[in-house]
């Protein structure tokens, strides 16, 4: 313990902010609530966030109202007077923005630019230790690669300000929607990750009375067996997504939300409801609800199933987060290693009630020596980490017991989580009914100039909508069994799924006994135009590949653990992977093998769909498939990317064994290099062709209990494992370890990687 703590002393003040892992205890604090600076009790925070600033939309620069002026340039001075090593964030953005300015503010450097030299000047002169950028909403393509750009320059101008004046740097952090799934663009994790300090994370708001305005529900819970709509499911899609754990901060609300019950009686979670009750939107502060509760006696129940607090009475119905929520959270927190917690925000507490539960939870697991070397530790660190955005809730309180004037002021509000999580659930209605007609005149009556291809499932053409827009039109086979409204359920199940990395519905038409899918066209082809052919494979550098890996790899980690249903493919393989205008992959037909047939997740079918060289083993045998047969098609199409090399060629010295004997045998031979495309060079490239090759050869293996699962591929992509075991033989060889190689054609998986088959196969 000494020579720790001598270390830490001696090394530089950088290095010990990881060293000590300090627990972050954080809060906004917002403007529009009125509430003195001077009365927050800072001695509850490590550090405290001063919201909003804003965008001029004319110069970009950082801008803020004249009253916000004189109390954010005292904020940092205040709270340092209770508790002198709390550390300040100014964040910009938050609910009440236009995001058209942020948008077009990313979008151009010289805008970029005098964003950020005016913020790190304005952090500077009113003495905040950092700033956030709350801009949960964005949520085009273009957004997120610019919010990227945004971040690579800010880092930069905050690296070289600490330089040329000789300060320590400002932190730099951002707000972010409780999953990285919520939105059409994930946000540019590889930017967060290398430029901010950590991410505060809006874990709130899932179902509110304006996105569930008929049941009652849970507006943060931390589990929920129904829905994905829960903290535990954002965090892990952040950290699944390549957001560290020690990078993110939880958000806690200190609010909650209150429904009208249609019957009094029927009070549960889930119970039938009219809308919101109090305010159009039904949000309450933590403090308003405690006032309700005494002044009616209420009793509040707690729901371990959701982690969750709720309360009612007569025909009104609150959600929220109790003591006894908040202290499970933090250990949550704790538990996953994350960063700390955020609280939106300070000023809704009741008697500091909320914040000191949150703060003594987090000693009580710091008990003993830990205890005592954080206190040493604490004063020390004190230029350190940590903090969060979403929305505002105090005007619940004002309006309706003390100061109704307040009211008009507070219209101007928005909550950008709540709007977001409204769409989210509603989008069923993105999708498009089609006419037949207009998908006839669309593709020139299905004209053969039109067609793309014939997958699996029936025909693909290209189509031109009436409005110009491009699509790519899939016109479903006779074999399907179903009837027109299932097929319409199933699409709009699909149609849920929305992934970057996932190819995405716009439609159906089921007029004229007609199953027909439209989907967005991908003007780059498939895969396999480029892998196999000695020339086009040249377009496909290893940095495009891992492109590409990667985005396979967070699709299916989406169709296999965060969406809604687990899907499983079933016929994935190169010409099933498209490409974008950026040679981003998405992946196509996914929920098809769904539509064509309802199965539970681990199976016998009668019939075998997919293509041979993709498939595995026990699916052949028996039509047993599970989400490790996607594993394996993962494996197989990992080989391919990395050598080129098609699985419906033999190879060899004596032009005997399939691709994967092939590559096991040269692995195992400590000649993998032999099996790579020798177009390919990863010197430069933090992945690598042999850590592929190691990774496919575990997919492949024989036991769909052997192979790893997409959670751990993931993990060994990046290198976050550091023993890989050692793959068994792959399926499909005829001999043993040990035997001499023998051709298994005779296994009668001539491994044809062309053609999609339909067998029938006896059970
Ligand atoms: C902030 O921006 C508004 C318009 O967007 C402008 O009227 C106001 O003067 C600006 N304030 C400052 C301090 O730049
Ligand atoms: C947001 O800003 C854009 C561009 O300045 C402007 O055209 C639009 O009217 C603004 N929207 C609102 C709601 O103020
Ligand atoms: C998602 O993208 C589609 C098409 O690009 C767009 O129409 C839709 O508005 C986007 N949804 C959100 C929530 O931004
Ligand atoms: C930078 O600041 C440190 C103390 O904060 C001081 O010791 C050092 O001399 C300064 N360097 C320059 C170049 O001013
Ligand atoms: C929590 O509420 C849900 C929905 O009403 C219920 O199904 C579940 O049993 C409850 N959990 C506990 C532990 O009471
Ligand atoms: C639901 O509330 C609306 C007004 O908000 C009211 O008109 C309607 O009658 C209510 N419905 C029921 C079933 O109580």
């Amino acid at each position: 313990m000494k020579i720790i703590l001598l270390l830490l002393v001696i090394l530089p003040s950088d290095f010990m902010i990881t060293a000590a892992q300090s627990w972050m205890r954080s809060g906004y604090w917002f403007s529009g609530t009125k509430f003195p600076i001077s009365d927050i009790n800072s001695g509850l925070f490590t550090h405290l966030i001063c919201a909003f600033g804003d965008i001029n939309s004319i110069t970009y620069d950082l801008n803020l109202s004249s009253s916000d002026q004189k109390d954010f340039s005292v904020f940092s001075t205040t709270v340092k007077q209770k508790n002198p090593s709390v550390i300040t964030l100014l964040s910009i953005g938050g609910g009440t923005s236009n995001y058209t300015v942020y948008s077009t503010m990313v979008s151009q450097p010289s805008y970029r630019k005098s964003f950020i030299d005016s913020s790190v000047n304005l952090a500077r002169s009113y003495g905040f230790d950092g700033l956030d950028f709350s801009w949960p909403s964005a949520s085009s393509a273009a957004d997120a690669t610019n919010i990227g750009l945004l971040f690579d320059e800010w880092k930069s101008a905050i690296e070289s300000e600490s330089q040329n004046k000789n300060n320590s740097q400002l932190f730099l952090t951002m707000a972010a929607p409780y999953s990285q799934y919520i939105l059409n663009a994930t946000l540019p994790v590889d930017s967060i990750r290398k430029n901010l300090d950590w991410v505060h994370v809006s874990a709130y708001d899932y179902h509110t009375p304006s996105s569930n305005p008929d049941q009652t529900g849970s507006p943060a819970a931390l589990y929920d067996p129904e829905s994905n709509q829960n903290t535990d499911f954002g965090i892990t899609s952040w950290i699944s997504g390549g957001l560290p754990p020690e990078k993110i901060v939880l958000g806690l609300p200190f609010y909650g939300y209150a429904w009208t019950l249609k019957d009094p009686k029927n009070n549960g979670i889930g119970a039938p409801a009219n809308g919101s009750a109090f305010t159009p939107d039904g949000d309450m502060t933590y403090k308003a609800i405690k006032d309700y509760i005494r002044r009616y006696n209420a009793v509040s129940s707690y729901n371990s199933t959701y982690v969750m607090s709720y309360c009612s009475v007569q025909s009104t119905w609150i959600g929220f987060d109790a003591v006894q929520v908040i202290k499970a959270k933090v250990s949550y927190a704790k538990q996953k290693n994350l960063l700390g917690y955020v609280v939106w925000q300070v000023p809704n507490d009741d008697n500091w009630e909320l914040s000191q539960a949150a703060a003594e939870q987090d000693e009580k697991r710091q008990k003993g020596k830990k205890h005592i070397l954080l206190k040493v530790l604490l004063p020390v660190v004190s230029g350190t980490t940590t903090i969060v955005l979403v929305y505002t809730l105090w005007r619940m309180k004002r309006r309706l017991f003390t100061q109704p004037g307040l009211k008009e002021e507070n219209q101007v509000e928005r909550r950008p989580l709540a709007y977001l999580n409204a769409i989210e659930s509603n989008d069923s209605h993105f999708l498009q009914v089609f006419s037949f007609d207009e998908i006839r005149a669309a593709t020139n009556e299905f004209s053969e100039e039109n067609k793309l291809g014939e997958g699996g499932y029936g025909p693909v053409y290209k189509g031109k909508l009436q409005n110009g827009q491009e699509v790519a039109v899939k016109r479903l086979s006779e074999t399907s069994k179903q009837g027109r409204e299932e097929f319409k359920t199933e699409v709009l199940l699909t149609a849920r799924l929305q992934h970057i990395n996932l190819l995405r519905v716009l439609g159906y038409c089921t007029e004229m006994e007609e199953k027909i899918l439209i989907y967005e066209y991908m003007p780059n082809k498939s895969l396999d135009f480029y892998i196999y052919d000695p020339v086009n494979r040249l377009s496909l550098d290893w940095e495009k590949r891992v492109q590409i890996i990667t985005g396979v790899t967070q699709g299916l980690l989406y169709l296999q653990e965060y969406s809604r249903i687990t899907v499983i493919h079933r016929d994935l393989k190169a010409s099933n992977i498209l490409l974008d205008h950026q040679m981003k992959p998405k992946i196509a037909d996914f929920g098809i093998a769904k539509i064509f047939q309802k199965d539970i997740l681990e199976a016998n079918t009668d019939r075998v769909v997919g293509t041979y060289g993709y498939i595995p083993p026990e699916y052949i045998r028996g039509g047993i498939y599970s989400t490790k047969s996607d594993v394996f098609s993962f494996g197989v199409l990992l080989l391919q990317i990395i050598s080129g090399k098609k699985s419906s060629c033999y190879y060899g010295q004596d032009s005997n064994l399939n691709l994967l004997q092939y590559a096991y045998e040269l692995w195992r031979n400590d000649k993998g290099q032999e099996f790579l495309d020798e177009t390919l060079n990863d010197a430069n490239s933090s992945f690598k062709l042999m850590t592929c090759l190691h990774i496919a050869l575990q997919c492949v293996q024989e036991d769909p209990k052997d192979r790893p699962t997409m959670l751990e591929i993931s993990y060994m992509l990046r290198n976050e494992t550091t023993a890989m075991k050692q793959p068994k033989r792959p399926a499909f060889s005829i001999t043993k370890d040990g035997d001499t190689e023998k051709s298994s054609a005779s296994s009668g998986t001539g491994l044809v990687d062309t053609a999609t088959i339909t067998t029938l196969v006896p059970r």
